[in-house]
């Protein structure tokens, strides 16, 4: 599975970056406007730090004015991916987009229908919301389980792009439900790695290993 992280904060992608074990970065109007600077300038600050697929969202709703910003966003550099969200503008837009050869993460999907719809418009990818639907009472899990079966009944490229994730028991199960891509929190990201376990036993390993030298 590929690991995205979902931040638009310079610091946190280098540090994550550093690890040599992010594939990718999404973004989203929300967290580009908490970093509080010049978009463009971002994403190619971005895309010097990480090798791989760079989500970039249009803020357009009609779908001239997608298409437009989606020709744009993808001339900043070619790992740029852009974000559509998924309204039937933005169905249309993917459909132009990626037959112009340009890859669309097409967001804002909550549930197998609307996923449907956004591989046979040609998206490479669709973004669900686990954790916004878990908000609201909805096995957000449930959903990537069926996206990746209707995917593979009919063998759509299109991946499965896990979002909305709030803590690592997400990134398991969207391993386990077969999700290509899970994008999540930097925090997130650095919760993956850690086991009170492996610190207790390293410290014994070394202070053991101390305590041979001391003999
Ligand atoms: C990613 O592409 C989405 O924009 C993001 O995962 C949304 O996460 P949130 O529901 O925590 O805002």
């Amino acid at each position: 599975m590929q690991i995205y992280l979902d931040t638009a904060n310079v610091k946190e992608i280098q540090e994550g970056a550093n690890l040599g074990l992010i594939d990718g970065v999404t973004t989203n109007p929300s967290l580009v406007a908490k970093e509080g600077r010049s978009f463009k300038e971002m994403l190619l600050e971005i895309c010097k730090m990480v090798d791989g697929p760079i989500s970039a969202e249009v803020v357009g709703v009609e779908s001239e004015a997608m298409i437009k910003e989606g020709r744009d966003l993808a001339k900043v550099h070619k790992n740029i991916v852009v974000k559509v969200p998924l309204i039937p503008e933005g169905l249309r837009a993917t459909k132009k987009l990626a037959a112009e050869g340009i890859r669309v993460n097409v967001t804002l999907c909550f549930s197998p229908t609307q996923a449907l719809l956004a591989a046979k418009a040609g998206a490479w990818c669709v973004s669900p919301f686990i954790g916004r639907l878990d908000d609201v009472s909805s096995d957000g899990m449930a959903l990537i389980r069926q996206i990746v079966t209707i995917y593979k009944n009919y063998d759509y490229k299109t991946q499965v792009l896990v979002a909305s994730v709030r803590h690592p028991q997400h990134v398991v199960e969207a391993a386990l439900a077969g999700g290509h891509i899970c994008t999540m929190p930097y925090a997130v990201f650095q919760q993956l790695v850690k086991h009170p376990l492996t610190d207790i036993g390293l410290k014994k390993f070394l202070a053991d290993w101390d305590a041979m030298g001391k003999k």
